[in-house]
């Protein structure tokens, strides 16, 4: 032993060198000593000895720091593994997402490379068994010693790295130490958006088992082309086996596999595995010493005519991209964290997942494969970075973006992907949830990706091979990617593709509906699109869970969320990594609940005839009907006119009518159906009763009221550029310098703090990227030009007219307005307004009007779309109906502050405090929130916990709003959601009441 531990330390610059001294590739499995359960966790196998807990640690900034014989050093930290040394007080947890953490220059890294040492005691009882040492995921790269003796290397983060130790072990307690390194020429191929967090961050765990073993084996379970039996193969290396499979807990075969034959038999009137009926027969492989649990789904998985089938029926994904991303525990996903993110996929009917954009832990694809979700397994690779990296002129500036493609093609990097590739197949190749091979993310396109697709095809041919490969520097072609697969498109450019007759292939969007902060508001347009062809095979939403580190606690012991730029970085991408469906804490977004229901399994239509409506099923391998319970009601404004339920059977794919003769009835108001339908019989992952989807359809329009003034006609008077107008109780102070109501009480009792403004600007949505555009117009901090203010009498009516504009300094007005108030006897304000924007707003955020109320109006009753916040283009969650709310509840706390808690399509509004109460109204519907936060305050802090409550309520009423969108990433905000430009209106009534006598 004469090298010193640190001179080993050579193979992290050289891309030929990924694995040495590790074990061969094989399928994840873990044996259970013969007698033993082998269906049970995996650390009940009495083969099985955890690692997990506290290690010794050490950090150092560099590795030119490190002292050459670390493995016996003195160690002064302790760490717990798995875990992320950033989470845990060494080193920053740095966000970046495109863009290199470190300089563009491979294989090289820089030369100070943080490192983490971890060291542990390992007590040996020599058995003759051969001890196999289990990393599951270690970042960026370890170098493992045995007391003191190098015992072998390896790379790829996402990946488990295996070592047979036993030879370097002697009797009695033994030291494990692994020098782990921020960077290694891996980290050119693993340049996913994420949080950059080091160390060993997934299982840690030895294998006792026989020199002689079983090693791998390969399983295929694939049904008849009439789906009726199923043929099953099991080949081995290593050991010969008994295999026996059960159907519950009948023996279904059995019989030997030996190394050179494999075991084969025919499963007749096969039970089929799917997302929605995950049947799982149960294998044992049964060697001499040994007991392995396998589960079996019979799947087969085809394209055809450039359609994506499963078991014979188009299948369409209704996915996410996860991340394993937790704010307390980093990379680390324990099982009950990747149970607790599957359950709630499924509880938002989500049918798939991409595990974006590495292999997760092993068990969790047997989580999928038991709930039933289909998985784009996707390899640890990515190299976008290279976009950015500017100073190689391998691409033409004309089409940078290119230069992602830069490794794709390099001879440099060709083993480390094929490697990469390799591995993703090999651990995974027996799990039925995986749908599609994916050779990475953003990495371009090139001849290393090509072979990589060759590679795969060859280790498994029963599996699409899936890549997102637009940008490329040469002419590599793709027809070895069995899908064409985007991002981002919009719906509009998905149908361009279905006309392109050349491209025969399905048509995936492996991501989008990018779920920044508020949205995304277009879910329902894009699914509405994959319906349109079986050629689309549906997509993934961007992304999962928002990405987090905390910061620290507020005073009530919340965590302080906090994204890029947060820990110091030197470059960061802010809050990018918040674009997710659920907080960091997987409490869902308004969008996750927007997702359930755009993915809901059933879908009501209005029939031909007045009464009917057609149920149509979005399943494709059960009846709806024998898993769903159906009621219905019949709402209108101010009350529940009936209700009932009824049975159907609805075939997978399959429409039924039902007829209710309620629904052909007149009512009062205008009156809408809601069909509810909640889980029955063990659907999914649902209780029994549980709500699974809904869908409210407006059966019945009424006339509109004409509401006319009544009451004397108000007194008035004008005195020192004011106009004071009397209407009953109700007294209006009007200033004619601004052009607005400064004073409005009722009973002598003031009503506003603040007075009444008009509203241009939200605080930005992420989506809102032209942002920019609003604050260089001033829409957020305008100064009004009055030009004209008169007050007359008409009828019993007094009417105040009043035009004016709306600019800063440098532009022109960016509005000009008119505007009229008609007050009447009872106090009712209807305000008129028209008004002409410039052309320096290409898109205005909202129009309308804004009062700021004493904070005692702390309840609202409105009729609208709720209870969720709801926007033009985000309302699938929300229905119309009659709701209260605390005003305290009505904000939505995205971690980085922005216009929320708004409600749409609403017809009438109160907003009341104990004494006084305020209804806006208009028949043609408007927008509200009332919120305790100012948009100023929620523009202008970075994070939720910095927030201040302004000391009242803040009344947004809007005559028009803008949807959210997802421009973040995707595609323009559509016109459809867009506030109509350059002429705007605005109409509401407004009454003021008191509770006091
Ligand atoms: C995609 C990428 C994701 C993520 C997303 C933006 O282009 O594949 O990893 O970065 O954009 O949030
Ligand atoms: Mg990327």
């Amino acid at each position: 032993m004469s090298d010193s531990a640190k001179s080993v330390m050579v193979f992290h610059e050289d891309p030929e060198k990924l694995h040495v001294g590790t074990m061969g590739d094989h399928c994840y499995f873990i044996p259970f000593a013969k007698g033993q359960d082998p269906f049970g966790q995996r650390e009940e196998s009495g083969l099985y000895e955890s690692l997990n807990g506290e290690w010794e640690f050490e950090y150092y900034d560099s590795i030119i720091d490190m002292p050459e014989d670390f493995t016996d050093m003195e160690f002064s930290g302790r760490i717990k593994v798995p875990s992320n040394w950033q989470l845990s007080g060494y080193d920053i947890a740095q966000y970046t997402n495109v863009s290199y953490p470190i300089p563009y220059d491979p294989p090289f890294v820089p030369d100070d490379i943080p490192v983490g040492v971890y060291r542990r005691s390992y007590g040996y009882t020599p058995d003759g068994t051969r001890r196999i040492l289990c990393f599951e995921g270690v970042d960026s790269c370890l170098y493992l010693y045995v007391n003191g003796r190098f015992a072998g290397y390896s790379q790829v983060s996402h990946h488990t790295s295996e070592f047979d130790i036993t030879d370097l072990l002697s009797e009695g307690e033994n030291l494990i130490t692994a020098a782990v390194l921020k960077w290694c020429d891996g980290t050119y191929l693993e340049d996913q958006d994420k949080f950059r967090l080091s160390g060993i961050f997934r299982d840690v765990y030895v294998l006792s088992r026989n020199a002689k073993r079983l090693e791998n084996y390969r399983i295929t379970a694939e049904p008849d082309d009439k789906m009726e039996n199923g043929k099953f193969t099991i080949s081995v290396e290593g050991i010969d086996a008994k295999v026996r499979l059960y159907d519950g807990e009948n023996i279904a075969a059995e019989g030997a596999v030996t190394e050179t034959e494999s075991f084969e038999c025919t499963i007749k009137n096969v039970k089929l595995w799917s997302a929605e009926s995950p049947f799982l027969y149960r294998l044992e492989i049964e060697t001499e010493h040994e007991i392995i649990g396998e589960k079996v789904g019979f799947r087969k998985i085809a394209i055809e005519d450039g359609v994506l089938k499963l078991n014979g029926k188009h299948i369409k994904f209704f996915g996410v991209n996860r991340h394993d991303s937790y704010p307390d525990t980093g990379y680390y996903a324990d099982r009950a964290k990747m149970l607790k993110d599957l359950l709630l996929m499924k509880k938002n009917n989500i049918n798939a997942v991409r595990t974006s954009h590495y292999p997760n832990a092993p068990e969790f694809y047997r989580m999928c494969d038991e709930l039933g979700l289909y998985v784009i397994d996707e390899a640890d690779f990515e190299s976008h970075g290279c976009v950015n990296v500017y100073n190689d002129l391998k691409w033409t500036y004309e089409n940078a973006y290119n230069g992602i493609a830069m490794i794709a093609g390099d001879p440099l990097f060709k083993n480390a992907i094929l490697d990469r590739e390799r591995l993703l197949v090999m651990r995974d190749v027996n799990r039925p949830c995986v749908i599609f091979w994916s050779l990475g993310n953003e990495g371009g396109y090139g001849e290393n990706l090509r072979e990589g697709a060759r590679l795969i095809k060859s280790l498994d041919p029963t599996r699409p091979v899936h890549y997102e490969s637009t940008h490329r520097l040469d002419d590599t072609s793709t027809d070895v990617l069995d899908v064409v697969s985007q991002m981002y498109t919009s719906p509009a450019d998905m149908k361009a593709f279905l006309e392109n007759a050349e491209e025969k292939r399905p048509f995936i969007l492996c991501e989008y509906c990018h779920a920044m902060g508020n949205g995304p508001g277009d879910l329902e347009d894009y699914h509405n699109t994959f319906m349109e062809s079986d050629r689309f095979c549906g997509g993934l939403i961007w992304e999962w869970a928002d990405h987090a580190v905390i910061l620290g606690y507020t005073e009530d012991g919340k965590p302080k969320y906090g994204y890029g730029g947060d820990s110091g970085e030197r470059h960061d991408d802010g809050n990018f990594c918040m674009d997710a469906l659920s907080y960091p804490d997987r409490r869902p977004h308004t969008g996750l609940r927007e997702t359930k229901q755009v993915y809901r399994p059933v879908r009501v239509l209005k029939g031909e005839q007045d009464g009917e409506f057609k149920i149509n099923s979005l399943l494709r391998f059960i009846d709806a009907g024998e898993y769903l319970d159906c009621r219905w009601e019949i709402t209108f404004d101010g009350g529940k006119a009936c209700d009932g339920t009824f049975d159907f059977n609805l075939p997978p794919m399959g429409e039924t009518k039902v007829y209710i003769p309620e629904a052909t009835q007149e009512y009062e108001k205008d009156a809408y159906i809601r069909f509810i339908f909640t889980a029955k019989n063990g659907y999914g992952v649902f209780e029994d009763g549980e709500e699974v989807c809904f869908d409210q359809i407006k059966i019945y329009t009424a006339e509109k009221p004409v509401v006319s003034h009544t009451g004397p006609c108000p007194e008035y008077e004008e005195s020192h550029g004011k106009y004071r107008i009397k209407a009953n109780n109700t007294e209006f102070v009007f200033d004619r310098r601004k052009a607005r109501f400064e004073s409005i009480s009722v009973n002598g009792r003031e009503v506003l703090t603040r007075p009444v403004e008009y509203n241009f600007f939200r605080a930005p949505v992420d989506n809102d990227t032209m942002k920019n555009d609003w604050y260089s117009a001033h829409l957020n901090d305008y100064i009004v030009k009055v030009y004209d203010t008169s007050v007359r009498e008409d009828g019993d009516c007094v009417v105040i007219n009043a035009k004016q504009s709306f600019g800063w300094s440098i532009h022109q007005p960016f509005a000009r307005m008119e505007a009229e108030y008609t007050i009447d006897g009872n106090g009712r304000l209807d305000v008129s307004c028209t008004a002409e924007t410039s052309n320096k707003v290409e898109m205005l955020p909202r129009f309308g009007m804004r009062f700021f109320l004493p904070a005692g109006f702390g309840k609202v009753d409105y009729y609208g779309y709720g209870e969720y916040e709801s926007y033009v283009d985000k309302h699938q969650a929300s229905y119309i109906g009659n709701f209260t709310a605390d005003v305290s509840e009505m904000h939505e706390d995205y971690i980085r502050p922005q216009e929320n808690g708004s409600h749409w399509g609403c017809t009438h509004m109160t907003v009341s405090s104990d004494a006084q109460s305020v209804t806006f109204s208009q028949p043609d519907g408007f927008s509200f929130s009332a919120s305790e936060y100012t948009q100023e305050e929620l523009a202008s802090k970075r994070h939720n916990f910095e927030l201040e409550k302004c000391g009242n309520t803040v009344v947004c009423v809007d005559f028009a709003m803008a949807g959210v969108g997802s421009a973040a990433c995707g595609p323009a905000l559509n016109d459809r959601y867009r506030i109509k430009l350059p002429d705007i209106r605005g109409n509401i009534s407004i009454c003021f009441n008191s509770k006091e006598g």
